[in-house]
Formats: structure tokens, sequence, C-alpha cells
């Protein structure tokens, strides 16, 4: 029995669905333990796009159980769109899915607070969320007045809960001149949502605990990055979940000991979408460069994503946090053709190196480069480390040893088919 985590290194988009999409040919069972449909996790098979932003990136291999945990919030009306979307692809009859009873709804004021912020029109900070109401979402959840998918089902629960969460909201809506939602219209507007995935509703730690009691190999995905992690990354420009790994224990009800493999994903550069400190951002041609070639636009949101050098120091930090065992690294591509290539080994800080890793001050540190020689071959038919120039071999491994983690995967191109898979995480 395995049980694989996937979890993203930086701030998101490291291609966590691509390397969740091939690892899942080994998974029996594949689940999402936090975020919601802020995440946006792109799949290409045989030149094929697909874009799930809450379905576990394993829904289109044969025989998995997807499923989504209750560490996540679920637009509902998302949720049904993509259930749309792989009924016509006839996704939905070879692989089969579970959505926690436990997981929360986002209702409709969450979207209008999320907007609300972002415009600067409550007097918080916008930290250039994805606008889709995941913050509001977690606050309410952790606020104990939130809606949970199995509440969907209880009529007078749905109101009670509606009731209590709009007149907390109330004062703070109006007052911004906001429309307070009212809750005919929302129980109207859920309920052709909630009677077409009631079929998937289920308590998934029970479904987790047989899948474990059988000895199924089970994965793990993470949405987001560990530096947008809401205790761990680059407060408060964060998402509102726990990204780490440590995160799934508790989203899913998985005892720690459990976890056997831990791979975490990091592009060969950084990117990062949203507002925040990025010690390594280049707003030069460079920069430009990385985000022509690696077409860095956001996966749900469209926004250009902001590029720079590889950070060995962030990611070696979210290698720490999360236990990782192994690192799979991916868009190694879009390095080819740049003759020299920075990687920041460590930080400035106050004029002199900076102890530890200054999570909270990463606004003002200095990075530390180490230049490593480039290579101009194409690499994107490579499909075994030895068929790489010399040069990207030597940068895979000089970014290994600093992150501290074996490579078990690079990757050379978007399409399911351009890896280059060094250890199976599945075959220990
Ligand atoms: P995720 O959120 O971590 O799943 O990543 P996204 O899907 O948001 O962003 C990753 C983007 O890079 C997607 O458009 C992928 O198709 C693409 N991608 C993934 N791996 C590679 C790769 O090795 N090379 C290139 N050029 N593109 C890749
Ligand atoms: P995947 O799973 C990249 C960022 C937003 C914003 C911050 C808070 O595709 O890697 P939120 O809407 O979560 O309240 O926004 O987090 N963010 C992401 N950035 N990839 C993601 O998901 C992200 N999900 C949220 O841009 O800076
Ligand atoms: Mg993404």
């Amino acid at each position: 029995m395995t049980v694989v985590g996937i979890v993203g290194a930086q701030w998101g988009d490291e291609g966590k669905g691509k390397v969740v999409d091939l690892y899942a040919e080994f998974a029996d069972m594949v689940l999402r333990f936090q975020g919601g449909n802020n995440a946006g996790h792109t799949l290409v098979v045989d030149g094929k796009k697909t874009i799930f932003h809450l379905i576990p990136s394993g829904v289109l291999r044969h025989g998995t159980t997807c499923v989504l945990g209750q560490g996540m919030v679920i637009d509902l009306r998302v949720l049904v769109e993509e259930l749309d979307k792989l009924a016509g692809a006839g996704a939905l009859d070879h692989s089969s899915l579970a959505v926690s009873d436990l997981a929360h709804v986002i209702l409709p004021h969450h979207l209008v607070l999320d907007g609300l912020r972002e415009d600067k029109r409550s007097g918080s900070i916008p930290v250039g969320s994805t606008r889709r109401g995941i913050g509001p979402a977690y606050e309410d959840k952790v606020g104990r007045r939130g809606l949970r998918v199995g509440d969907l089902y209880r009529p007078e629960l749905l109101r009670s809960t509606l009731t209590e969460v709009l007149a907390y909201w109330r004062p703070m809506l109006e007052a911004r001149g906001a429309a307070v939602p009212r809750i005919d219209d929302v129980v109207t507007a859920l309920a052709p949502l909630a009677a077409r995935i009631r079929p998937f509703v289920t308590d998934t730690v029970a479904l987790l605990h047989a899948a474990l009691d059988a000895s199924r190999a089970i994965l793990l995905e993470g949405a987001q990055g560990s530096m947008l992690d809401v205790d761990h990354g680059t407060y408060p420009f964060v998402t509102s979940s726990n990204t780490v790994m440590g995160g799934a224990c508790a989203a899913l009800g998985l005892g720690p000991t459990r976890i056997d493999e831990v791979v975490a994903i990091a592009k060969a550069y950084t990117t990062r979408v949203g507002d925040g400190p990025f010690p390594t951002e280049l707003e030069d041609e460079v920069g430009r460069r990385l985000r022509d070639v690696g077409a860095e636009f956001g996966s749900t949101t469209g926004r250009p994503r902001r590029c720079g050098w590889f950070d060995a120091a962030a990611v070696r930090y979210a290698a720490r946090i999360s236990g990782a065992t192994r690192l799979a690294v991916t868009k190694l591509d879009v390095l080819t053709g740049l003759p020299q290539i920075k990687v920041c080994v460590g930080y400035r800080l106050d004029g002199g190196p900076a102890a530890g890793f200054p999570v909270s001050d990463l606004g003002r540190v200095e990075p530390v480069y180490e230049e490593l020689p480039g290579w101009s071959e194409p690499i994107d038919r490579a499909r075994s480390f030895d068929d790489l120039p010399r040069n990207a071999r030597g940068y895979v491994e000089a970014l290994s040893s600093l992150v501290g983690c074996p490579p078990c995967l690079v990757s050379v191109g978007p399409d399911r088919e351009q890896t280059i898979a060094m250890t199976n995480p599945f075959s220990r």
C-alpha cells in the first residue's frame, strides 16, 4: 500500500495537474484536500487540453475514484459545469466521483465579499485574489456559520444556516452599498445544483479508510502552493487554507503516519499570480521571455503571471515544511535558449545573510544568486534523463541538491507524454 502526496512548492501553477494525471495511472483513488475553484489544473493528453478547477486531476484515468475532500470549499455551479464537461467526454463512465458531505459550500455572498475586498471597498488589503469567494467561504467555516454540502439536504438547517450567515454579513454588505442575497433566491438557485450532485455526496472519510484497509494506492492532490499557505506562506498575500502536506491529514481524516511519499512540485523558474512579495521576480526582457515561452497566464483568471528565477531558498523551505521526499521539476523546456540561468540560493537582509527562511521579510530581502550555464538544444522530445543536454542535467541536479530532495520527474512540455519519469513514488 502506498499513499503519495503532491504539493506545489512555489506560489501555485507548478504543473500539479499534469503530475497528478501522470501518477494517477498507478492510483486507485485521488483526493483533493483543500481550496476550491481558485485552482486551475491543466492536463494535456494527446494534444487535447482540459482544465479542472474542482475535480481531481486523476479523473481522465480509468478506474480511479476521485474525491473532493472535506477541506475544500465548493462552488456547486462550477462543480456541475465540470460534471457536464466530463459527462460529455464520457470520462465519468470509467471513473467514479465522491464529494464530501462535510466540505463547505461557496455561497453568493462569498463572491460579493471577495469582490468588495479586491476593490478596496471593505477596508481590507486586496491580495489579488481569484475573486471566487474562497477567502470568505473559509471565514464562514472557521466562524462556525458555514453551510456544508450535507446541509443542502436538510431543508430546515439549510434555511437556518442561511438566515444566520446573511444576518451576520448584512450590515457590512449594506454599508458598502452591496445587495444582500435573498434567502429564497439562494435556496431556489441551490436546489437543482444540490440535486445534481447528490449521487456523489458521501462520507469520504469512510471511503478513504476503506481504501486504506484494502491496501489501495492513494494519491493526494494539493492545490495552490506552499508559499500561499495561510500559516506558512507570505501572509497576508496567501490563500485561506493549508496547502502544505500536513493540511491533507486534517482535511481528509488521514493520519500523518499513513503518508509514504511526498512529491514537491516546482517549476524550473518561479511564477506568481496576484500580489505579494516575490524576491526573484524579473521585470525585464528575461521575465517577459519566460512569460511568453512558458505561456504564463492564469488557468483560472487569465491574468498574466509574474515570472522570475528559480528560488531554491523558497523551495527548500517548502520541501521541509511538507516533509518532501522527492522533487518533480516542470517546464524545464521553457529555459532552453537562455545562455546563463540564475538560481537564488539564499537571501541578504539588513546588510547580512538572512538567517533561516525569513518568510515575513520576503518583501525586503535581496536574493543571492548562483549562475549556471544554459543549453540551446530543444529538449521537448527527451524521454530519459540521459537524453537531456549536459547543462540541463546539471541544472536539475543543482536544483535537487539545493532543495535537498532527489528528483523523481522532469517535465519537458505540457503533454502527458513530454515527461522524464525517473522514479515512481508508488513503487517503493
Ligand atoms: P497547476 O495549477 O499546478 O496544475 O498548474 P497550471 O495548470 O495552472 O499551470 C501549468 C501550465 O504549464 C499549464 O498550462 C500546463 O499545461 C503547462 N505545463 C505543465 N508542464 C509543462 C512543461 O513541462 N512544459 C511546458 N512548456 N508547459 C507545461
Ligand atoms: P493552483 O491550484 C496560483 C492566489 C491568488 C491570490 C491568492 C489568494 O492552480 O496552483 P484566493 O482566490 O485563493 O483567495 O487568492 O492566492 N492563488 C493562486 N495562484 N495558483 C493557484 O491555484 C491559486 N489559487 C489562489 O492569485 O494571490
Ligand atoms: Mg493552476
